[in-house]
């Protein structure tokens, strides 16, 4: 037994996207909306729409089987798998059970987890506590979407929004002080929970409403996912013992560029530290963090030593940022 301090490292990341892209062009034929007006006022270019019959659970299973073969594991290493998903295959069974039934991960606990687009984040963090503790040697952690089953698709406001798409990293043991995770802070204020909604979701029935798709007073919203995605990697550092000043690359939330670089700016961080791929797959929810941090690994725009700070928001309001010494 070394004397380190028990923590967790990312031992692989793996992503799925559906294949079929959706263009603001093809939008622009289906509400009253602008190539121009989406790009400026949220960054985004195209996403992801899953095929009919393809589920939240497939992305899943896809990520996640590329991120266990990336960390070197047998399925049945793992000891816990973690869905943050919004939009479950069903509600029960969890989609981490249709996971472990397709990777043969017998030994593996299974959860999904309700945080919105924040989800990643808090999977991350119960994996990273239950490794500390010496509970469990390694964590599968998965954001998957499907979106499109959610967007009212006469809405301007929200349906140039969102895309499809799933993420997964294994959060693996390591001993290290100084390597890993090195802090987490979450967050959530109820007092805003209109803000952003999936009314008829749940067994609530919200008769005044048509159907089930997201509702969200836009303008709120982004104002508070700057306040408190800012916040929170403020805190993620100082807790961790270190400033924005010490941060290689920063993964948001992809939810709006403009909610980005309001964050980045505060923080004081040029663009060349701040992983963006909004373009590519609009707003994947809870995927959206796996994703980009499977890419900025493809990018090589991490490397051991390096402090990667990731930073959600989401409904609820939910938030969270963590901070790793990357190894
Ligand atoms: O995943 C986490 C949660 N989600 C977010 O964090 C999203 C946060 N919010 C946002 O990203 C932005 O508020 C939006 C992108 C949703 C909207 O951008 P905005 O700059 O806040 O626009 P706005 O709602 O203030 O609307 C400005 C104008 C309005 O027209 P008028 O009233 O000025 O004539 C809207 O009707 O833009 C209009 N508009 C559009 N125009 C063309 C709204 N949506 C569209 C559209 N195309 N798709």
């Amino acid at each position: 037994m070394s004397g380190c301090k028990l923590t967790a490292r990312v031992s692989g990341v793996g992503k799925a996207l559906p294949e079929r892209r959706l263009t603001n062009a093809e939008l622009e034929k289906m509400v009253d909306t602008s190539d121009e007006w989406i790009t400026q006022r949220v960054g985004i270019k195209e996403r992801r729409i899953a095929a009919e019959g393809e589920y939240t659970s497939h992305l899943a299973i896809r990520a996640a089987a590329d991120a266990l073969e990336m960390s070197g594991l047998k399925a049945d290493e793992i000891d816990l798998i973690l869905v943050a998903t919004s939009t479950p295959d069903m509600v029960y069974p969890p989609v981490a059970c249709l996971v472990q039934k397709a990777l043969g991960a017998v030994n593996a606990g299974v959860m999904d987890i309700s945080a919105a687009c924040t989800g990643f984040i808090y999977g991350g963090s119960i994996a990273w506590s239950m490794i500390r503790s010496g509970l469990m040697r390694h964590v599968l952690v998965i954001g998957a979407e499907i979106n499109s089953s959610v967007v009212d698709w006469k809405d301007r406001d929200t349906c140039i929004l969102f895309g499809d798409g799933a993420g997964a990293a294994v959060f693996s043991a390591h001993e290290s002080d100084t390597e890993g995770v090195l802090s987490i802070k979450l967050g959530g204020d109820g007092r805003f929970d209109e803000l952003l909604c999936l009314p008829n979701s749940g067994c609530r029935p919200f008769p005044e409403i048509s159907g089930r798709h997201i509702v969200m007073q836009g303008n709120e919203t982004f104002k508070q996912a700057v306040r408190n995605m800012y916040e929170c990697a403020v805190s993620a550092l100082e807790c961790a013992g270190l400033t924005s000043a010490d941060v290689s690359l920063l993964i948001p939330h992809q939810a709006n560029t403009r909610i980005i670089g309001a964050v980045s700016k505060r923080l004081g961080l040029p663009d060349e530290k701040v992983f963006v791929n909004i373009a590519d797959y609009g707003n994947t929810s809870a995927a959206t963090i796996p994703i980009a941090l499977c890419e900025a690994l493809e990018q090589k725009r991490l490397k051991r030593g390096d402090v990667l700070v990731i930073d959600a928001f989401g409904a609820g309001l939910t938030f969270g940022a963590m901070a790793i010494r990357w190894v």
